[in-house]
């Protein structure tokens, strides 16, 4: 089992995508399409952390895997499959329930936002999952993984599972054929482009998310034209012009987040599009921008919904992808349990 470059990421399956999924993660999946073995999964096991509605949530399943697709990932290249297919997700991920310490899991940002005020309350899935997002890489020994800025911490805390696993199963994993005692590569965060964190249209300072309230701080990936350019419009902005320089968006959340943006969603960077617009005020600027995006962004949402009127079609990608990742999945399973002293 030689070590080869693997590209792995997700997303969860609750509600739609939006724009921040799409120029956080999504570019560079595509992009990573071209050149590397990738795996990109729907983590249905993670969206149950909170509570989903059973029929929504099968909905959003294909709903995910549809929007995967229509962005342009291929599933004939690239392994497009659903997490709860695949056992291995679940079964490392108790293993690395032992192996992760409580002092790490107490760390992470993200649950304390999500748990809020009302820890107790929170369930037992939505604290250890960093756990399982480290099985979902490490179940494939993938290497790369590219996800937007929020998921730094996590992809941390699957390198110390990583680490630790090698060194306290070192005699084993030497004995097991490993020669270099390294079992678990230590996966790489990908984290490039101009926007690995899109924030809200209607503040600055907050990312742009699923779960805020207002439909109007995020564009969807189903929302159609005249939706997208609405919101683009009303998206919240100060009353300079744009500056010429990079170091002039600085303490300006909203001009900072428009011009990344339009970068990422133009393939180019924030220096050209300030090259561009360097001066103008933000209503010539918007208009480009809504321009920009419906262009890119509605195609997108039309394909989604055809996509969506095939569900059996869907279920065959989902089903194909997950018999490929088990082929994937299943060796390194066996050498975990033989290296932790299972039999069998
Ligand atoms: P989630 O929707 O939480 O499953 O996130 C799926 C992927 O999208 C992850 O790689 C996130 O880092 C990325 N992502 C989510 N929201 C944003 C955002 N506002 N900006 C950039 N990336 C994001
Ligand atoms: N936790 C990620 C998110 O919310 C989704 C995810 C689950 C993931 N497993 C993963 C991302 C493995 C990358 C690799 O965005």
């Amino acid at each position: 089992m030689k070590l080869e470059e693997r590209v792995f990421s997700g997303m969860q399956p609750t509600g739609s995508l939006h724009l921040g999924n799409y120029l956080g993660a999504m570019l560079q999946w595509i992009e990573l399409q071209k050149t590397h073995n990738c795996m990109y999964c729907v983590v249905d096991l993670h969206a149950i952390t909170v509570w989903q509605d059973p029929a929504e949530l099968r909905d959003s399943i294909r709903q995910v895997t549809a929007a995967y697709i229509a962005a342009g990932l291929d599933p004939k290249k690239s392994i497009l499959f659903n997490q709860s297919q695949v056992s291995a997700h679940a079964e490392l991920a108790w293993i690395f329930n032992c192996v992760a310490r409580l002092g790490w899991l107490n760390r992470m940002t993200q649950f304390k936002e999500k748990a809020g005020k009302n820890k107790e309350n929170a369930s037992v899935g939505l604290y250890a999952y960093p756990n399982l997002m480290a099985a979902d890489i490490l179940a494939y020994r993938a290497t790369h993984v590219p996800v937007g800025e929020d998921q730094k911490q996590h992809l941390e805390l699957a390198r110390d599972i990583a680490q630790k696993f090698n060194v306290d199963f070192q005699k084993e994993i030497v004995a097991a054929g490993f020669e270099d005692g390294v079992f678990f590569p230590q996966p790489e965060p990908v984290i490039t482009g101009p926007a690995t964190r899109v924030m809200s249209l209607r503040d600055g300072t907050k990312k742009m998310s699923k779960s805020d309230p207002s439909d109007l701080s995020r564009i969807n990936l189903t929302d159609d034209a005249d939706l997208i350019a609405k919101k683009v419009k009303k998206a919240k902005t100060d009353p300079e012009a744009l500056p010429s320089e990079v170091e002039g968006l600085k303490d300006r959340p909203e001009a900072q987040n428009l011009v990344g943006i339009f970068a990422a969603l133009s393939g180019t960077t924030r220096e050209a599009v300030l090259a561009e617009f360097g001066g103008a005020q933000f209503s010539g600027f918007k208009i480009s921008l809504a321009e920009l995006a419906t262009e890119k962004l509605a195609p997108m949402a039309d394909e989604i919904k055809r996509l969506k009127a095939e569900p059996d079609e869907i279920d065959r990608v989902l089903a194909d992808g997950a018999e490929r990742a088990r082929v994937v999945a299943d060796p390194v399973m066996r050498k975990v349990k033989e290296i932790v002293g299972f039999i069998g």
